[in-house]
């Protein structure tokens, strides 16, 4: 397709989310979760992940030079009208590398990627609480960067046997109906704060 043509321009009309999964683990349910959330979605949007496995470890000697990967992940956000974030818990809080990420596209003061930048939050987890503290402390790091996030319906979702099937979808059908009542207010709340 030549620059400029129908398909290029339906890609423009698409809106675009960043997906944020809080972890590394090849096998990761919330990764799992993140793709199937997103085939819950609408055509018309368009999710690409954010890698952050190869972010080096925050060093704020480094605000002035950031390494490739970390101007890649700005770029990334900057581009995107939406962030999803899909993250496991660990020790009641989130990941460290989730929290690496967002501490280098917050910075150098001033140029913070995330400012503005509609969200929502979801995650699963092995714990009966399936990452309510995980999500809460989040929240609170996503406000104080000026990240508008969705409230409601809050997604905490608990890992059990059987929870994906063998294709990776949600099993459960009452499951899939709240996730896809959550896409499509999610959904609202990004196109509500379209630039
Ligand atoms: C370092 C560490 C800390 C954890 N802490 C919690 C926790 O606080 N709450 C919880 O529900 N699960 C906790 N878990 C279990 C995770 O829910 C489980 O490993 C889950 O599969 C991680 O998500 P992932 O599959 O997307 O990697 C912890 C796991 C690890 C490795």
């Amino acid at each position: 397709m030549l620059p400029g043509g129908a398909a290029e321009e339906d890609e423009m009309e698409r809106t675009h989310i960043a997906v944020v999964v809080g972890s590394l683990r090849r096998e990761s349910l919330n990764r799992k979760l993140a793709n199937a959330v997103t085939k819950l979605a609408p055509e018309e949007l368009s999710f690409t992940p954010l890698e952050i496995g190869d972010l080096p470890l925050y060093d704020q000697d480094d605000d002035r030079r950031q390494a490739p990967p970390v101007l890649r992940l700005k770029q990334a956000i900057r581009d995107a009208d939406g962030l999803l974030f899909v993250t496991p818990e660990y020790n009641r809080s989130l990941p460290g590398v989730l929290k690496n990420a967002i501490d280098h596209a917050s910075r150098p003061y001033g140029d913070n990627a995330w400012a503005g930048k509609p969200a929502g939050v979801i995650g699963i987890s092995v714990g009966a609480i399936g990452t309510a503290v995980a999500q809460q402390h989040l929240r609170g790091v996503l406000a104080y960067l000026d990240c508008p996030t969705l409230g409601q319906p809050e997604v905490f979702l608990h890992a059990k046997e059987g929870f994906f099937d063998d294709a990776g979808e949600i099993a459960d059908p009452g499951t899939r109906k709240f996730l896809s009542g959550f896409v499509e207010r999610y959904v609202a709340w990004v196109k509500s704060h379209a630039r």
